[in-house]
């Protein structure tokens, strides 16, 4: 049988916790958490991510700001506005949004955030203290896969788990997570250059997918009872849509579902968790300032 890993249910879920905890700390007389993001440029991915965003801050009782910034802005005039939110003590924590255009250096960029307001756990002081097992913040996406499978239960210890795509934001933090303690599995990471890759796939107890590309996971990849993962989000142009697109995963779920027992449908499976990773990240944040 399969089961869904729902990501939109468990996603109110959380909100519900974090919104208690929210009123709970100002009613004890503490300012309300605040969550500000950079938007550079017109990117239209980007502007729903960050619009999101802003709504699930409200939602939660958290204050939010935008910065929008022109497409053409140079790095030092961004690395300023970094510099001021890195200070400003009414923010708790900021994200860049990503990608930026191609004329500014996104590493530099993401260097210049500090650590203790780095909420998308970007900078490489978060990825190494994730590495070693200390405490960080944990990028948005991974933190948002492991809540599905702690929350729903699904047993990991010494299982194999798979994971498609080597990103920053994605899939090398997702390996990392997976092979430590907390989940125990023994990681197999594969990516653009993988040879063989159905044969290895087809080992996984537990399949990762951050490939970017749509439905490109078939039924002959995934093994009987694995469990699916699929970060995958594309806009797919369909005339017999009223919006004129449907959505569709990295995976093929038409033809790849029925042989899981855990599948996370997209929409609706990692993406809202994604949301609330960043919003657990910035209650962390707030709460580690004033040691709360
Ligand atoms: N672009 C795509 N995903 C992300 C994310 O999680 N954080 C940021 N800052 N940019 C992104």
């Amino acid at each position: 049988m399969t089961n869904i890993l729902d990501g939109k249910a468990l996603s109110l879920q959380i909100k519900d916790e974090i919104a208690n905890e929210v009123r709970a700390l100002t009613a004890a007389g503490h300012r309300t958490p605040h969550l500000a993001a950079i938007l550079v440029g017109d990117d239209g991915a980007s502007q729903t991510y960050v619009a999101n965003k802003e709504k699930s801050s409200a939602e939660v009782g958290f204050l939010s700001s935008v910065y929008r910034l022109a497409e053409n802005i140079d790095e030092a005039e961004l690395l300023k506005v970094i510099d001021f939110l890195n200070h400003d003590d009414e923010v708790d924590g900021f994200i860049v949004q990503l990608p930026l255009p191609k004329h500014i250096d996104e590493q530099k960029i993401i260097n210049a955030i500090s650590p203790d307001k780095d909420v998308d756990g970007f900078t490489p002081i978060n990825i190494g203290r994730m590495v070693l097992g200390q405490e960080a913040f944990i990028p948005a996406t991974p933190k948002g896969i492991c809540t599905l499978l702690q929350r729903n239960n699904i047993e990991t210890e010494g299982k194999h788990c798979v994971v498609i795509g080597r990103s920053n934001i994605v899939g090398t933090p997702a390996a990392n997570l997976m092979s430590r303690k907390t989940f125990n599995c023994t990681v197999t990471m594969c990516h653009s250059r993988t040879r063989n890759l159905p044969e290895i796939t087809r080992q996984a107890d537990i399949l990762i997918v951050a490939i970017g590309k749509p439905e490109f996971v078939t039924a002959d990849m995934v093994k009987d009872d694995a469990v699916l993962v699929d970060v995958g989000i594309h806009r797919i142009p369909d005339s017999s849509k009223k919006s004129g697109y449907h959505l569709c995963g990295d995976v093929k779920h038409s033809e790849v579902d029925s042989k899981c027992s855990w599948v996370t449908p997209v929409p609706g499976g990692v993406g809202p968790l994604t949301i609330v990773s960043l919003l657990q990240n910035t209650l962390q944040a707030y709460k580690k300032k004033y040691n709360l």
